[in-house]
């Protein structure tokens, strides 16, 4: 990411609070009774500003959907405010905050093209979509390239289901996707056109049919926020957060590694796996520890080998691939 690289991330290690000392403050808190609220904020704490624009969504009623208790994180959610005001979604912006600016893209309608190496290209309009889904809430952890994290319960489902409507030939190694970026008026960043838009991600199919990969349609029990990339988003948590690809309108099945919007743009400083991992540093900051959003950037924790998700994704990757950034 061009982003200005703020010397506090590089802190001594006597500044680091271990995710231990973290988990183990929550036991505290949940031991003095307050984790119930945290757990009840999923459901009801949205509210104000930073959600106003999901009203009168069509499919706002399939929320909230059941949890999946086994994609549980050890962590403290973060509150809905921070999540749904400091974003990276470059197209209406180069800054964090871009939530208001957000609300002037129209998700109705809004139609998904599948196409490439499937049986027969289609487009479906999201509301269709979600009702050939099996939807469910997962809380994840999320780690953006830049050393910040977030803790938070994702509604959708998983993407496997929608690899398999889009019933793909025997061919395909990748699925490229792209953001739409259509208006200038509508998303600002686009003006800025040394960037190579439109935004464009890519998995391999191993790692798009693995149970961790989720197709994001909601967020804290509600529709999606457009500035979380409404209406259908990806959310791979054992990667950067730059590969969960905002406001998807197409997903290419290819034969072809597809180059990415941050490959594109600085191949050296990002990776096609871009798998998190604390012993590769990004080429100008250290990716050692990270810091939770609500929390001060100064108190850090320990940044865990494919953000705690070893046990899920780790045999996608050739062994000794520890440094599975930069394929
Ligand atoms: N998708 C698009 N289309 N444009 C973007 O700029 N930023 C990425 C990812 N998806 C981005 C995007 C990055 S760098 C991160 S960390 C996450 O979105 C941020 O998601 P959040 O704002 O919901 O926390």
């Amino acid at each position: 990411m061009l982003i200005k690289v703020k010397r506090g991330w590089e802190l001594p290690e006597s500044a680091v609070t271990p995710e231990e000392v973290y988990v183990n403050r929550r036991e505290i808190v949940k031991a003095l009774g307050i984790a119930p609220a945290l757990a009840a904020a999923a459901s009801v704490l949205p509210a104000g500003l930073a959600f106003a624009s999901i009203d009168g969504v069509p499919s706002a009623d399939l929320y909230p959907v059941p949890r999946n208790r086994k994609y549980t994180v050890n962590r403290p959610l973060t509150t809905p405010r921070d999540a749904t005001t400091y974003n990276n979604f470059f197209e209406f912006g180069s800054h964090k905050q871009i939530s208001k600016a957000a609300q002037r893209l129209a998700i109705r309608p809004w139609n998904i093209k599948i196409g490439g190496l499937v049986e027969k290209e289609f487009e479906i309009g999201i509301d269709d979509l979600l009702k050939q889904v099996t939807l469910e809430e997962r809380v994840y952890r999320h780690r953006c390239v830049e050393a910040w994290a977030m803790t938070v319960p994702w509604s959708g489902f998983a993407m496997k289901q929608l690899v398999e409507l889009a019933k793909p030939l025997s061919g395909a190694k990748y699925i490229k996707m792209n953001t739409i970026a259509e208006s200038k008026d509508e998303m600002p960043g686009l003006r800025q056109s040394w960037y190579p838009w439109p935004y464009q991600e890519g998995l391999t199919m191993e790692e798009a049919t693995n149970e961790m990969a989720f197709m994001v349609t909601g967020l804290y029990g509600k529709p999606v926020p457009k500035q979380n990339g409404a209406p259908l988003r990806l959310a791979v948590p054992w990667k950067y957060g730059f590969k969960s690809i905002k406001s998807i309108i197409r997903l290419t099945f290819t034969d072809e590694k597809p180059k990415t919007f941050w490959q594109s743009l600085a191949e050296k400083e990002y990776g096609f796996w871009a798998n998190v991992n604390p012993a590769v540093a990004h080429p100008r900051w250290s990716q050692a520890t990270e810091w939770q959003l609500g929390a001060r950037q100064s108190d850090r924790v320990p940044t865990r080998l494919y953000n705690g998700y070893g046990e899920q994704v780790a045999h996608l990757y050739p062994k000794g691939a520890d440094e599975s950034y930069f394929r």
